[in-house]
């Protein structure tokens, strides 16, 4: 490998939430024993283009107000084209966003009222729990169902059902999906689109996961598959997964149809609270380079090297299912059979992984009551040790 994936960092007393959270949920876990598989970060360096797009601009002293620059645009530009085969984001069309999370928000403010319903499917991703919540939604959940193979699926009937009954105009879409990990295909976003056509919802796509796509799969921006899904898709997109780089704050909306963006820009300018910071806007050129995306190829093999590691673990234990994620780095594997087995609350078996050091999450936090999701994103001596953590958890 030409980049390092090895090296172990002690993040304590690094202004990482990932090490030294304090929520009781993570009390057991002592400080030197922890292993942080809770939290969608990583514990490796970021891509050396990444670093070194700073540093430049850091020889610079002044930062004062500036203006976002073309090099910044044509990145973006040019990573999508790359990557998806799909010329969507220019200059005109792409608007920065204070998180993807934040662009959510504003999206959702300006599409529905609060208490209104807003569909998505679950097991969901728990910043849109804590969004809709706490911007006053109602929230419509459509359950994901595994298929023969085991693969989750969108559940076309009854997304309909739930458009119908609760009078649905915006859908919450999240593309690759957190946290069953997969990966939509031309034809489920083609269907999805459809229905949404049917019943003229508007579609927030989250795409954060996009560039994190495993084993060949490949990524679909949802506004690419039809001409009318492109004028009813606000989609936001940003580095700050794949570089590792969510603590610079950056990422940057997609709009197609003018009315819509027009509309998202205007509302989002009218706070003051939606502006870049400079060196993030050189943290996104670093990454979207040639040389960030041979790092970004390499990330993915450890990616999968530890997917595959702790996905042959869980596999071997009877009665635990585990679907190998096709994007992202998250594992959710279902234990209800294996708690009912042993007569165990998914609850006191979460808590017991943590007594081990092994800060993994109850499925309570993501709609999704039988599994327990994990960040596979840590070196993989350390998902390797962290396996062996919870080996004698499963051996009773
Ligand atoms: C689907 C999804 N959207 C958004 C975010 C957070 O994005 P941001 O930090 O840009 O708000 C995450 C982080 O894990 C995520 O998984």
């Amino acid at each position: 490998m030409t980049y390092d994936f090895t090296t172990v960092y002690n993040r304590h007393n690094m202004d990482s939430i990932s090490q030294d959270v304090q929520d009781d949920e993570f009390k057991g876990a002592e400080q030197d024993r922890r292993i942080p598989l809770w939290v969608a970060d990583m514990g490796f360096a970021t891509a050396p283009a990444v670093t070194q797009h700073i540093e430049k601009r850091m020889k610079h002293p002044i930062y004062g107000y500036y203006l976002p620059s073309d090099e910044y645009y044509d990145a973006i530009t040019k990573w999508h084209e790359q990557s998806y085969g799909w010329s969507g984001p220019t200059r005109e069309t792409t608007g920065y966003e204070n998180g993807v999370l934040g662009g959510v928000a504003s999206a959702l403010r300006l599409l529905a009222a609060p208490g209104s319903p807003i569909l998505l499917h679950s097991p969901t991703y728990n910043g849109f729990i804590h969004v809709l919540e706490g911007m006053g939604y109602r929230m419509v959940l459509s359950p994901l169902k595994p298929d023969s193979q085991g693969t989750p699926r969108m559940d076309l009937n009854n997304m309909e059902r739930k458009i119908r009954e609760e009078n649905i105009r915006v859908v919450l879409f999240c593309s690759p999906h957190n946290p069953s990990g997969r990966v939509w295909t031309r034809d489920e976003l083609n269907e999805a689109m459809k229905l949404f056509e049917k019943y003229d919802l508007t579609v927030i796509s989250d795409e954060i996961w996009s560039d994190l796509t495993l084993y060949g799969n490949r990524h679909i921006p949802t506004a690419s598959v039809s001409e009318d899904a492109s004028q009813r898709t606000i989609a936001f997109y940003a580095p700050t997964k794949t570089f590792n780089i969510a603590g610079m704050i950056g990422s940057y909306s997609v709009v197609l149809n003018p009315k819509l963006r027009k509309a998202l820009t205007e509302l989002e300018a009218k706070c003051h609270y939606n502006n870049m910071n400079v060196l993030s806007m050189h943290a996104l050129t670093g990454a979207y380079s040639d040389e960030g995306r041979a790092w970004m190829e390499e990330l993915k093999k450890v990616l999968e090297f530890n997917i595959d590691s702790m996905c042959n673990f869980f596999s071997s234990i009877e009665g635990v299912r585990v679907f190998k994620p096709e994007g992202t780095y998250i594992l959710s594997p279902d234990f209800r059979n294996w708690c009912a087995s042993k007569g165990i609350s998914l609850s006191e078996l979460a808590k017991k992984g943590i007594e081990t050091g092994v800060m993994w999450r109850d499925g309570k936090y993501y709609n999704m009551p039988d599994g327990i999701r994990l960040c596979l994103s840590q070196p993989s001596s350390i998902i390797l040790q962290a396996i062996e953590r919870l080996r004698p958890l499963f051996s009773v």
